[in-house]
């Protein structure tokens, strides 16, 4: 059968009641900013947009305290321009910007909120690997037409839509709108995402995981046991072999795990339990977890299911494990074990 294109499946979708015209909208809006920033990533030299931003003197520096790659800002500034004016949004926030953006009083004012990671894997730019952005849409609250920062504090249970696309050997959109994930690859003769998989499913056991080894030694207890378990293989208590992949970049490594299964992880480390972690919740942690889920997939911060979590503040970061239901809730296990002081 000849795949659907992401308008058409927007359209069912809007037709059958599961989105309204303005959520249909917001996400043909992104998925057009993103094929914008495919273009610019599948330039590489030849487009003058690879290494940082700023100039050699004064590097410029985003609210996280991370150097900018060029690629960082630009993904940005392509967001920004291309969902402001289209009356579907109420305020976007991003990973770069240190405060949420309410939409200027010029533009007509919709009921959406946008969150964005415009570039993520940026340590993979220059060496030409795969990156990709992630988004996430909440409600804004009744009554708000200005919003502030406070007003997206909204746990992960409350999007209405989440997605990434990966720019890899081809570009990818994976979407959910709360009713399973589905995927679309860019057909860039045609300029359309296609729908190439509808209702992606992650098995529930798996033989592979994601994790930076490089930063063992400065784990907890817990993650210490449960990795040195599942490196024992087949002789250790897991009793079998274990695979490992890295990519460092969270869309590609998640993409990944939506196709093959896997569990992911970014634990609290003690470089970084003044942060809380290394990923932010929410633009990362959240959209990916709503997606595993609708996957069939679990997401956790180890403790407690991530799309439970309250948030404190828009940058906020936490611990993450997501992906193969079985093996997300094994890692619990010695987690809650640990707790318990077993
Ligand atoms: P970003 O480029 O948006 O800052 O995110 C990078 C994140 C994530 O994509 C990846 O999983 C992780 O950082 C990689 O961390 P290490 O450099 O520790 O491998
Ligand atoms: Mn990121
Ligand atoms: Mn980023």
């Amino acid at each position: 059968m000849k795949p659907i294109s992401l308008t058409r499946f927007l359209i069912q979708e809007q037709h059958a009641g599961h989105i309204n015209a303005d959520l249909r909208l917001l996400i043909e809006v992104v998925a057009r900013a993103c094929k914008t920033i495919s273009n610019a990533v599948g330039k590489g030299a030849l487009g003058s947009v690879l290494g940082e931003a700023g100039t050699p003197e004064s590097a410029s520096v985003n609210i996280q305290g991370e150097a900018q790659k060029k690629l960082d800002v630009l993904s940005n500034e392509i967001l920004l321009e291309a969902n402001e004016w289209g009356g579907h949004l109420a305020g976007l926030a991003s990973e770069e910007m240190e405060h949420s953006h309410p939409i200027p009083n010029a533009y007509p004012k919709g009921n959406y909120l946008l969150l964005f990671d415009p570039l993520d894997g940026s340590s993979n730019i220059d060496v030409n690997i795969s990156v990709g952005t992630i988004f996430s849409v909440l409600r804004c609250p009744d009554g708000i037409t200005e919003p502030g920062d406070e007003h997206f504090l909204q746990p992960g249970t409350a999007q209405v839509c989440a997605g990434y696309t990966t720019y890899g050997p081809s570009t990818m959109l994976v979407l959910t709108v709360g009713r399973g994930t589905h995927a679309f690859t860019l057909d860039r003769e045609q300029g359309s995402f296609m729908l190439t998989t509808r209702d992606l499913q992650i098995p529930v056991e798996t033989k592979e995981f994601a994790i930076n080894m490089s930063n063992q030694r400065h784990w907890e207890a817990p993650m210490q046991r449960y990795i040195a378990d599942l490196l024992a293989g087949k002789d250790g208590p897991r009793g079998k072999d274990f695979n490992m992949r890295w990519v460092a970049s969270m869309v590609a490594d998640v993409h990944r795990i939506l196709t093959r299964g896997g569990i992911f992880i970014y634990p609290l480390d003690a470089k970084m339990r003044d942060k809380g972690g290394k990923l932010r919740l929410m633009y990362e942690a959240n959209p990916m977890s709503f997606l595993v889920e609708q996957a069939g997939g679990a997401a956790s911060t180890g403790r407690g299911r991530m799309l439970d979590v309250v948030p404190t503040g828009l940058h906020q970061r936490v611990p993450v494990f997501i992906g193969s239901k079985n093996e997300v809730n094994a890692a619990l296990r010695y987690h809650a074990e640990f707790d318990a002081g077993k």
